[in-house]
């Protein structure tokens, strides 16, 4: 996380004491731009920038944060501060119409933490916001044949990077971009998606929940592809600077019919930052069984397990719902890892 002393932050400062608000945001900007946004203390600059009189600054500035997916809370998760007035002003800010992934995931923590149970299973609420079911693949196509066009497309693209350490990889190859390939098997995987994701998107947007009223009304996919052999995983993280988040499986097995324990399984549970043992966390475990589609919160703290068999395959295509506009942006597929924040 930058330090409030940190060199940019300091020249944001001057230019405001200067008289120059205008290129002070400039400067903010950018700098969210070049870092990502997520980690920038953008709620505890705002809070300088107000006790400045530099309003005009901060307002612009909050704007941007919000934009660029950061937390705007003035308390974000301060080390020994205030969690019931951290609450208070995330529940302020979310009834205000601010809110972006990486506030909610700090909500949640800070919710866990106080051992709010009852209002934090309202916020990670499974039973609404969590979807699995069944891939529904091209008119006249057996699912099977289908998905091993998908394989083959994965295996072969020239996306593939082999042994990643992209984000949350680990021992896995990554294909990146899928979403732009120009494969036939992999545009009917995504038109086969975006019916599916249109659907859980049609019910959360009219559910009254937390994330509704901020669910894009016009959406495409960002995509990528995982090839996981044997030992390949993920680290628990979430996917910040985006609502709806998903993944297909393409290969994969069960490991209920091999007795392989929980070899192979997408697991839901704790954040790492919050208090694992509080009660309103979700617990969920998705089998990579070919075919299986998962939507959920892209705030939902998710990992893999390897499937540790030497020989054995997972391959799937995950993927984050983003506002039409996005998509022609060269905006990368941003991931946080949690336990790096
Ligand atoms: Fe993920």
């Amino acid at each position: 996380m930058d330090a409030p002393t940190s060199s940019w932050w300091l020249e944001v400062l001057r230019l405001c004491r200067a008289g120059d608000q205008t290129a002070a945001v400039e400067l903010y900007r950018e700098k969210l731009i070049s870092s990502g946004g997520f980690d920038v203390p953008v709620g505890l600059h705002l809070k300088f920038l107000d006790g400045g009189g530099f309003t005009q600054a901060a307002a612009l500035i909050r704007h941007a944060g919000l934009h660029a997916g950061a937390d705007v809370s003035s308390c974000a998760l301060l080390r020994g501060g205030d969690l019931q007035n951290a609450v208070a002003e995330y529940r302020e800010l979310f009834a205000s119409g601010a809110a972006t992934t990486k506030m909610v995931v700090n909500y949640m923590t800070c919710l866990s933490r106080l051992g709010a149970a009852a209002e934090l299973a309202v916020v990670a609420d499974p039973e609404h916001l969590f979807y699995r079911g069944r891939l529904i693949p091209p008119e006249d196509i057996p699912v099977e044949q289908f998905l091993s066009r998908v394989a083959a497309a994965l295996r072969s693209a020239k996306e593939r990077e082999r042994n990643s350490k992209h984000r949350s990889g680990r021992e896995l190859d990554r294909v990146h971009r899928t979403h732009l390939m120009d494969d036939p098997a992999i545009r009917e995987l995504h038109a086969a998606i975006r019916t599916t994701t249109a659907e859980y998107m049609r019910k959360v947007a009219g559910a009254g929940h937390l994330i509704s009223a901020w669910l894009p009304k016009r959406f495409d996919l960002l995509s990528w592809g995982m090839i996981s052999e044997g030992i390949g995983y993920n680290v628990p993280h979430v996917h910040c600077g985006h609502w709806v988040s998903g993944v297909v499986y393409v290969e994969g097995e069960d490991p209920a019919l091999s007795g392989a324990d929980d070899a192979g399984l997408l697991r839901i549970g704790a954040g790492v930052d919050g208090d694992p043992g509080c009660p309103g966390w979700p617990d969920l475990s998705v089998a990579p069984v070919p075919g299986t589609i998962v939507l959920f919160p892209s705030y939902y703290t998710h990992w893999t397990v390897p499937l540790r068999r030497p020989g054995s395959t997972r391959i799937s295509v995950a993927f984050n719902v983003t506002p039409v506009a996005d998509v022609d942006s060269a905006a990368p597929v941003v991931e946080r890892v949690s336990h790096q924040s």
